[in-house]
């Protein structure tokens, strides 16, 4: 299926400008369960916005992984994507977001899992990446952690949209019919990528999870490896799809390897979801920032909602 791009940039340029080299630039998406029949306008304005939010971060000398976390927190905020909120729900009913981050240069990571009254829950992952000597929170601990950190209680209920509401009632009653398994299939991610002028790079990622997950299920998204990954001597890269199928190949660590291999980052995000079918039959996407600003991405769904944003350009590029 052929992308939409915001502005008159075909397949090919957008190819060559991830090829540009030189940061500081952001790379986002809004993940790769994108509906194919939705119109794509306000997809691709959001995913703009959220690329021009981590640039303008860089460009005002934040790090490369606040960069990325201000990115992820547009994204959140933006309920068309199954993250925060309009969060895809679980089977009960209920938002369960996960979330992590990580710094290329330090390696220091966070990740929070399960968390039902976070509105930003990759500010949760920072302050587990920043304020802990642990990677991984999950739940109720997760929750007291953010509370300690300042971050309020935000009710479960405006996590929820109208139009996810809706779907879950729709899922639900086909749950009776057909068993929970067989609804549990939609995909939905964000992510988001940046490179500073100096080579050091950070991934953010954020999720509400596979849409009537089970309660307590947890993907790929709060693992560092398979969701998130980065690391100054390959390249960042954040992961949407299949959580179940991602984790099985560690997937955004096996880009950022095959970018420490001298893939360029675009064939080394194209290669990474072709590991993702061939090892573990799944279906998603990726984007990688390498540390020499050059960008890829790649999904083997119909769409993915993606941008990037780099120094100098009047605004950010977005298809999907
Ligand atoms: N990739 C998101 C999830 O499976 O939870």
């Amino acid at each position: 299926m052929s992308s939409h791009f915001a502005g008159d940039v075909t397949q090919a340029e957008f190819d060559s400008l991830l090829d540009q080299k030189g940061g500081p630039a952001v790379i986002i998406h809004g993940g790769a369960g994108t509906d194919p029949d939705v119109d794509p306008t306000p997809i691709l304005a959001g995913a703009r916005a959220a690329a021009e939010a981590g640039l303008k971060v860089l460009l005002a000398g934040g790090s490369a992984l606040d960069a990325a976390q201000a990115a992820a927190v547009v994204l959140e905020d933006d309920p068309q994507f199954n993250a925060g909120t309009g969060a895809a729900l679980t089977s009960e009913g209920d938002a369960e977001l996960d979330a992590s981050c990580m710094d290329g240069t330090t390696l220091r990571g966070g990740g929070v899992a399960c968390v039902r009254t976070i509105k930003n829950p990759i500010i949760a992952a920072r302050h587990v990446c920043d304020g802990t000597p642990h990677v991984l929170m999950v739940g109720q601990g997760a929750e007291a952690f953010a509370r300690e950190c300042g971050i309020p209680v935000y009710p479960n209920a405006l996590l929820v949209t109208a139009k996810q509401r809706a779907r879950w009632e729709e899922l639900h009653k086909l749950a009776q019919i057909e068993g929970a398994d067989s609804v549990r299939k939609k995909l939905g991610t964000i992510g988001a990528c940046a490179v500073d002028a100096k080579g050091r790079v950070a991934a953010c990622t954020s999720t509400g999870g596979t849409v009537y997950k089970r309660p307590g299920r947890g993907g790929d998204t709060p693992i560092l490896g398979a969701g998130t990954f980065a690391d100054d001597h390959e390249a960042a890269a954040s992961s949407t799809g299949v959580g179940e199928a991602i984790l099985k190949v560690q997937m955004a660590r096996a880009a950022c390897v095959y970018v420490g291999q001298g893939k360029s980052p675009r064939v080394a995000a194209q290669d990474a979801v072709a590991l993702l079918k061939e090892r573990a039959q799944g279906d998603g996407g990726i984007i990688v920032a390498g540390p020499d600003g050059r960008l890829g991405w790649a999904h083997n769904t119909p769409r993915m909602a993606r941008a990037i944003a780099r120094a100098g350009w009047a605004k950010a590029l977005a298809a999907v």
